[in-house]
């Protein structure tokens, strides 16, 4: 097998395209020959030591992945050779094979091309559990996300619509901002590439409240950070929800006051651990996210497509804020 491991901390470079023994499944585990592999921006920081998960190296990144079974380890009766199946990994998915716990193998349909499964379950499984069980979003709600572009800001634009809401996309280009009307917000803004100062600030968010309209926002989602979701704060609605999913963009220090201010919350998702918390919750998700699938209300925009050998350029487009929708890996 081949897989592009991580010998060393640092950037996209330090990554080695690497021949490896094929790996054999043990009690409870399959191998899974990997057709493709989902990029998201939690893969950017774990090969840098820079996310709260820090496995021991050398190690492939890679933390979803579809792919067809190759062989069962004692003891899997829910999976057998030969199956299509997507699994979300945490890290190992930039390879050719993977060994991967049987538990984690999730059936996909025939119809769904394997770059389609290696980009679903990541982005679609934290904007619906943000979306739905964290933010209660409703039929008619304003929806706010920031980073609107990116993996899971553009499957929160989808959902947003799916679940009916209004959707305002917010991102850091036109370029970007046409794409969000493209997958179907209702509006967009356009953000500094950086955001300085209390008057750049205070400048965003009399946009925001101006292209929200007089009741503000009633659901944000955040997948930014940093100095952007104070501005969304200000200009939230009455009991509005506001969803701290990532910090690309670093970590925000938020005034409390603005919470008093006009009775919203600032709520934390964790999407990761509520599927191993509540399994029969995220199952129930899973099983909402194919549906909408087959009825072509979700598909992963899939903007680049690069061999495994190209790992390294996948996760500098990322880092250098140039995806819009995915980047997947194939094996192939
Ligand atoms: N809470 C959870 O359970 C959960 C689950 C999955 C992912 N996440 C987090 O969600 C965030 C987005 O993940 P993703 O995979 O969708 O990433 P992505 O595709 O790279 O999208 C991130 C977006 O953030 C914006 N951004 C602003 N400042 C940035 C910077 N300094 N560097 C890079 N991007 C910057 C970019 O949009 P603009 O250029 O338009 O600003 C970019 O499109 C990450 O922080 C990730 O860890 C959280």
């Amino acid at each position: 097998m081949k897989a592009m491991l991580s010998t060393a901390v640092g950037g996209p470079d330090t990554l080695e395209l690497t021949e490896m023994p094929d790996p054999e499944p043990k009690k409870g585990q399959i191998l899974v020959r990997v057709h493709a592999a989902g990029l998201n921006f939690p893969d950017t920081l774990m090969i840098r030591d820079m996310y709260q998960f820090k496995p021991p190296r050398p190690f492939a990144p890679g933390g979803e992945i579809a792919g067809e079974v190759l062989a069962v380890g004692e003891g899997v009766d829910n999976v057998a050779s030969g199956d299509r199946i997507l699994a979300l990994t945490s890290h190992g998915g930039f390879a050719t094979h993977a060994v991967i716990d049987a538990v984690r193998a999730v059936p996909i349909p025939d119809d769904m091309p394997y770059e389609d499964a290696a980009c679903f379950i990541f982005t679609y499984g934290t904007s619906y559990y943000a979306l739905k069980d964290r933010g209660y979003l409703g039929d008619g709600d304003t929806l706010l996300i920031l980073g609107a572009a990116g993996g899971v800001g553009a499957a929160a634009i989808e959902l947003g619509k799916a679940m009916g809401a209004r959707v305002i996309g917010a991102v850091s280009s036109e370029e970007k901002a046409a794409f969000c009307r493209e997958i179907g917000a209702d509006d967009t803004l356009v953000y500094p590439r950086e955001l300085d100062g209390r008057d750049a600030q205070k400048a965003l968010s009399a946009e925001i409240k101006k292209v929200a309209g007089a009741n503000g926002i009633d659901v944000a989602y955040d997948a930014v950070g940093g100095a952007y979701a104070e501005p969304v704060i200000r200009a939230m609605a009455w009991n509005g929800r506001f969803l701290v999913v990532g910090f690309p963009a670093g970590i925000p220090k938020i005034p409390a006051n603005l919470t008093l201010l006009k009775s919203c919350q600032i709520v934390g998702v964790f999407w990761g651990a509520a599927t191993m918390r509540d399994p029969a919750g995220h199952a129930a998700n899973m099983r909402d996210l194919f549906a909408l699938y087959a009825d072509g209300k979700i598909k992963p925009r899939i903007s680049a497509s690069l061999p495994l050998a190209q790992a390294a350029d996948a996760l500098k487009l990322m880092e250098d804020r140039k995806v819009m929708g995915k980047v997947v890996l194939t094996m192939e």
